[in-house]
């Protein structure tokens, strides 16, 4: 079977990777900058932006592509898997019109309004700038403020933290007033994704990303600088029965795309946010989390390549699926001074490490030297029975890369985890 990964970063090695475990697969691929591993477990590799669709299916027909499975969001936003579709090349992720659940944040929160979905918070819309301005001068508390479109995760801006009320009306003028305004949500965030198949929902286990570029959750929102994953697949501010409130979200969500004509195929990622009334949702994505793919797929012990042929042939069924009782740990390198002034050009000594996965991202290999990027550079997923396990194979391998480039010592900690715990019990009051 031919086939096609779409997509260059830490979430496209480990997709190729974990496709590569089906001796029947041969690997192609398309990315805008070469990805060293992805590169070495590929076929044939085309050098291209990944939302030049009309290339990328050229390509895809070129090497007779039997299935794509597309990484990020923007080639989705693009129509890929339309264009796909049209050439008879089934593909793993959403056409244009189901991916507007991550790329428009109006769709996604009227959808949930019109089809009465649980866990959305207040929230308003607006498409001047006159009307969003007034919003917030009239009223006293603070809001997430969202710009409508893709941003690649660093546009929303949340009043009281990145923002004052000033900065509020001047950034929505930036916007030019095309933007949701929301309640602000308190509690603890976490990650659920889940292979859908138009029809059949079926759960990954819990991840917690960190969004934030420095230790503490301090510092400038990022694309993720690594997650970790628990051995019973929850997370300690997550019980089974909260992971199940936010699994009839998603189902909810997946039989509303269903209703309107329109299945939804592939991953269906949900970022919650685990309040005092319970998990509410902050935003979808129509993809894989970068890096929560990387905890995820790690764990996944049975076919991928069957789960992506069982998805896009709308025949997913739930014993197709299994992860281990592990837990995982990833951590992202990246270049000093990411995101705001990332170092480019940099060589990183990259040890051997036996006991750690590596996924490369944004980094440039030549003549076998490797050299930083401007986005993220590479992650060490580390497992084990338990989470410290996990997170000392993690940070070993970590702290052996030589060159300038820093990553975050506490994700994984228990630390982090007792302050995660200690604020939830603080809003539940116990
Ligand atoms: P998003 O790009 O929608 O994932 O938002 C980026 C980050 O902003 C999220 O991971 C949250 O930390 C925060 N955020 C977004 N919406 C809200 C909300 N309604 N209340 C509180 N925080 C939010
Ligand atoms: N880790 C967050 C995202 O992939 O959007």
């Amino acid at each position: 079977m031919n086939v096609l990964v779409v997509g260059g970063g830490g979430r496209e090695h480990a997709i190729a990777h974990a496709l590569s475990c089906n001796s029947s697969v041969s690997l192609y691929s398309v990315m805008g900058q070469r990805n060293p591993g992805i590169d070495k477990l590929s076929k044939k590799v085309l050098i291209r932006k990944e939302t030049d669709v009309g290339a990328v299916v050229k390509f895809a027909e070129h090497e007779k592509i039997d299935y794509a499975v597309i990484g990020p969001e923007a080639p989705l936003e693009a129509g890929i898997v339309d264009a796909l579709l049209t050439s008879g090349i089934l593909s793993f992720g959403p056409t244009k019109t189901a991916a507007r659940l991550e790329t428009n944040k109006e769709f996604c929160r009227m959808m949930m309004s019109e089809h009465e979905i649980a866990g959305c918070p207040m929230y308003r819309v607006f498409h001047d700038t006159k009307s969003a301005e007034e919003f917030i001068k009239s009223h006293d508390e603070n809001f997430a403020i969202k710009p409508i479109g893709l941003t690649g995760g660093k546009g929303v801006k949340i009043m009281g933290e990145h923002l004052d009320k000033k900065e509020a009306v001047s950034y929505i003028g930036n916007l030019k007033g095309q933007v949701v305004i929301e309640e602000l949500l308190v509690g603890e965030e976490f990650t659920l994704q889940a292979f859908v198949d138009g029809s059949t929902l079926i759960p990954m286990p819990l991840v917690q990303d960190h969004k934030r570029a420095f230790e503490g959750d301090t510092g400038p929102n990022t694309g993720g600088m690594g997650s970790y994953s628990m051995p019973d697949h929850l997370l300690p501010f997550v019980n089974d029965s909260e992971r199940r409130t936010a699994f009839a979200i998603m189902k909810d969500t997946m039989h509303a795309f269903e209703e309107m004509g329109e299945p939804y195929r592939g991953v269906l990622y949900g970022q919650f946010m685990n309040t005092k009334k319970g998990p509410m949702l902050i935003e979808f994505n129509a993809r894989f989390g970068d890096p929560e793919a990387m905890n995820v797929l790690t764990l996944l012990s049975s076919d991928f390549f069957e789960i992506i042929e069982a998805v896009c042939q709308g025949d997913l069924k739930p014993g197709k699926v299994s992860f281990s009782n592990e837990a995982t740990v990833c951590k992202y390198l990246v270049p000093e001074g990411y995101p705001e002034n990332p170092k480019t050009g940099d060589e990183l000594i990259i040890r051997d490490n036996e006991k750690a996965i590596l996924y490369y991202a944004n980094i440039e290999e030549r003549e076998n030297r490797f050299y930083t990027m401007s986005s993220r550079t590479l992650a060490f997923v580390g497992r084990g029975k338990t989470l410290e396990e996990a997170h000392e194979v993690a940070e070993k391998a970590a702290l052996d890369v030589k060159g300038k480039v820093r990553y975050r010592h506490d994700i994984g900690t228990q630390c982090l985890i007792d302050r995660r715990l200690k604020h939830m019990r603080e809003l539940n009051n116990v």
